[in-house]
């Protein structure tokens, strides 16, 4: 793991729940968590009666079940990743991955209450079993060289378990420099609560800050353009990506203002 995103992590992991006061007073500058609209407020108040307390971690290969679990609630069975292509992006560049998460107890009542009892979430810490960590969001990545999403970039090397390449034509290239994001779900228990902007905002943040790319390459259908829009991507036009039937939208994050806008795949 390159080492600003070790650091990074460690952050991460050391963060404590996102409260109100962390979320509705950022120092100038700071990097909250969540993004500064007025509304946040209520939002986050909204979530805190549902018992929900977001808190952001890095994912790795042993959050697969769960985020395999999350892909296939979240998207269509045509979009969503397959678990061997989660496995390879958990295992391969965990650190460029994020999840939302919250704890709860079975005893927890609302829609938290309920998902914890459809399956078995492994628990917070092995003092307090009971006490599960509840996946409500991800966002799972990898970089490429290429600056937007392509067919490639989606793709992973079949044999990546016993032949380790640093930059196959397929999958994650260590060096790239643009970080291509391929899944952001929400639970559509908790979907339009604002924790798909809490993730997007909070991971563009993190990664603009560690310098581990350039930008953030998107593909997206027409209607989420605004959802991306607002959390600072720009929309370039449509992609030449065909995965899952193609009609695809490509957003880009630029870091580098004044760089280049041309369409150089
Ligand atoms: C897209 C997604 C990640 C948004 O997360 P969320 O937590 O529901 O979104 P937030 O509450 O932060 O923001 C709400 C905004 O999301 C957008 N949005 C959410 N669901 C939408 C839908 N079905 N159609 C269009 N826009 C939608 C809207 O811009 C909405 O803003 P509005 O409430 O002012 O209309 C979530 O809906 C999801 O997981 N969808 C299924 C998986 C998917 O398609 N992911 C996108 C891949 S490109």
């Amino acid at each position: 793991m390159p080492r600003d995103l070790l650091a990074d992590k460690r952050a991460l992991d050391g963060m404590s729940e996102l409260s109100r006061d962390t979320v509705s007073r950022p120092e100038p500058g700071e990097n909250s968590l969540v993004p500064h609209r007025s509304s946040n407020i209520s939002q986050v108040e909204r979530l805190k009666k549902m018992g929900v307390r977001p808190f952001a971690q890095l994912l790795n290969v042993e959050d697969l079940d769960d985020c395999d679990w999350l892909e296939h609630a979240a998207f269509d069975a045509n979009e969503a990743a397959t678990r061997e292509k989660l496995e390879y992006r958990l295992q391969t560049c965990g650190e460029l991955c994020s999840g939302l998460f919250s704890s709860a107890y079975a005893i927890t009542s609302g829609p938290l209450g309920e998902l914890i009892k459809t399956r078995n979430f492994p628990p917070i810490d092995s003092a307090d079993t009971d006490r599960k960590r509840v996946l409500l969001a991800h966002l799972v990545s990898t970089k490429a060289a290429s600056r937007f999403v392509t067919d490639d970039a989606m793709d992973y090397p079949k044999d990546w378990k016993t032949k380790y390449q640093l930059n196959p034509s397929t999958g994650h290239n260590e060096d790239g420099q643009t970080v291509c994001l391929h899944s952001l779900c929400v639970h559509p228990s908790f979907q339009g609560k604002g924790l798909g902007q809490i993730l997007l905002k909070s991971y563009t943040q993190r990664i603009k800050d560690s310098g581990v790319a350039s930008r953030i390459a998107l593909i997206c259908r027409d209607r989420y353009i605004a959802f991306y829009e607002r959390a600072g991507f720009k929309k370039i036009g449509p992609s030449k990506c065909q995965y899952g039937g193609g009609n695809w939208v490509d957003m880009l994050l630029d870091f580098d203002e004044g760089g280049d806008d041309e369409w150089n795949y």
